[in-house]
Formats: structure tokens, C-alpha cells, sequence
């Protein structure tokens, strides 16, 4: 069974706390937060602020994924405003920054991730990967929702999931962008256990059908 991680770029920003009490009367479990910085993509969108008031009105597993240039510099400040997972790409900083990076959100007690860009290669994240308890494959480039899924990062997914299942089965593998009721199937069948949907769980019109449709 697999795991919908709704993620609020798509969510009304002037009823967020509406939507996110909606996201859990649907049947998730999860929520995804997109944290972008202008720099490491080119939009801007949640920070730690918004972080910490959503931990106040909901016990979802708060799945954060930051998209921001040299993130070993914000990672204290998501821990503390309250998120369950941390996910930093590998494109944003040095080995070195991101191995720490990765270290010290574990040492807050943070579950750690790391993020692949549809150009980077599975490879890039191999000395990582027992760092991690969740590996997340871009399936559009990030910095945006609402952009066309990337069948052809499947691959990748598959390729991860059989490296994750030697060193570290128990990762979470997710997928975001362009995730729908047509191709969360595919991401399935390729290994990926948690599926980030923004426009398309939005859009749905009956969302307690998509969510159980997506989660089967
Ligand atoms: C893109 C974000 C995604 C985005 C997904 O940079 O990381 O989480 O919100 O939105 P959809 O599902 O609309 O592609
Ligand atoms: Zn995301």
C-alpha cells in the first residue's frame, strides 16, 4: 500500500488551514511542503514560519522538502518548526555539506532525505542512501507544480529501489510532480512507496476516492 503525500503548493493560500484539516478528513496521513528559495529554483514559497503554524494544527507527518541552495543552512530551523521528514537535494551543496546536513537533521531526531533533480543521475545519491530514511525522485523539474509527469525518470526509480533494498530496504522511495490517478500506477510498479500529488489531489473532485485510489 502506498502512501499520498498531498503537497500544498496547490493548496489555497488563504484557507491553507481549511485545506490541510481537509487532507486528513480525506483519509491522508501525510502532507508535502515545498520550501523554495528563489535561488536553488526560481520561485518562492513556504518557509520555516509556515512550518511550525501547520505543526500546531495538525498531527499529518509533515513531509518537507526543501529546494534551496546550500540548505546545511536551514535545517536547525525546519527540525525545530516541527517536520517529521527533511528531504535537501544533492544538486544544493558540497558532499561534505550534505552528509552533514543529513547527520544533523537525524540528530534532531528528524527523519532524513535526499532529493534527486531529473538531470542527476541515481549515482549521485549512492554515498548517501544509508543516511537516508527517505529517497525522493523528481518527476518534473522542481519549482513548480502543475508540470507534465516525466515517465522516463522511472528507470531512476527502479534503479534506486533495487540499490535501496541491498543497503537500506526499510527508505521510504517517493515521487513528485505531475502525479495523477494515470500514472501513480507506473510509479508503483517501479518501487516508489510515497507519491506526492499537488494539482491533481486539488483538482480531484472527490478527493476521499482519489486518495484510496492512489493509496491501493
Ligand atoms: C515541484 C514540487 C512539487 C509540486 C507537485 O517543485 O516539488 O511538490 O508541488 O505539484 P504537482 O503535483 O502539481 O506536479
Ligand atoms: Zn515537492
Amino acid at each position: 500500500m502506498a502512501i499520498l503525500s498531498p503537497s500544498i503548493l496547490a493548496a489555497d493560500a488563504m484557507r491553507l488551514g481549511e485545506d490541510i484539516q481537509g487532507i486528513k478528513n480525506n483519509g491522508c496521513r501525510w502532507v508535502h511542503v515545498d520550501v523554495m528559495d528563489g535561488l536553488f529554483v526560481p520561485n518562492l514559497s513556504f518557509g520555516y514560519s509556515t512550518v511550525k503554524a501547520i505543526r500546531g494544527i495538525t498531527d499529518l507527518v509533515l513531509d518537507v522538502h526543501l529546494m534551496i541552495d546550500r540548505p546545511i543552512r536551514y535545517v536547525d530551523d525546519f527540525c525545530k518548526a516541527g517536520a517529521d521528514y527533511l528531504t535537501i537535494h544533492v544538486e544544493a551543496d558540497t558532499a561534505e555539506n550534505t552528509m552533514a546536513a543529513l547527520e544533523r537533521i537525524r540528530a534532531h531526531g528528524v527523519k532524513p532525505g535526499i532529493v534527486v533533480k531529473p538531470k542527476t543521475p541515481a549515482e549521485a545519491i549512492i554515498p548517501f542512501l544509508e543516511k537516508c530514511d527517505m529517497v525522493l525522485v523528481m518527476t518534473v523539474e522542481p519549482g513548480f507544480g502543475g508540470q507534465k509527469f516525466m515517465a522516463d525518470m522511472m528507470p531512476k526509480v527502479k534503479q534506486l529501489r533495487q540499490l535501496l533494498d541491498q543497503v537500506n530496504p526499510s527508505c521510504h522511495l517517493e515521487v513528485d510532480g505531475g502525479v495523477d490517478l494515470t500514472n501513480c500506477q507506473l510509479c508503483k510498479d517501479s518501487g516508489s512507496d510515497v507519491l506526492v500529488a499537488g494539482s491533481a489531489y486539488f483538482k480531484a473532485a472527490d478527493k476521499p476516492f482519489f486518495v484510496q485510489e492512489l493509496e491501493k
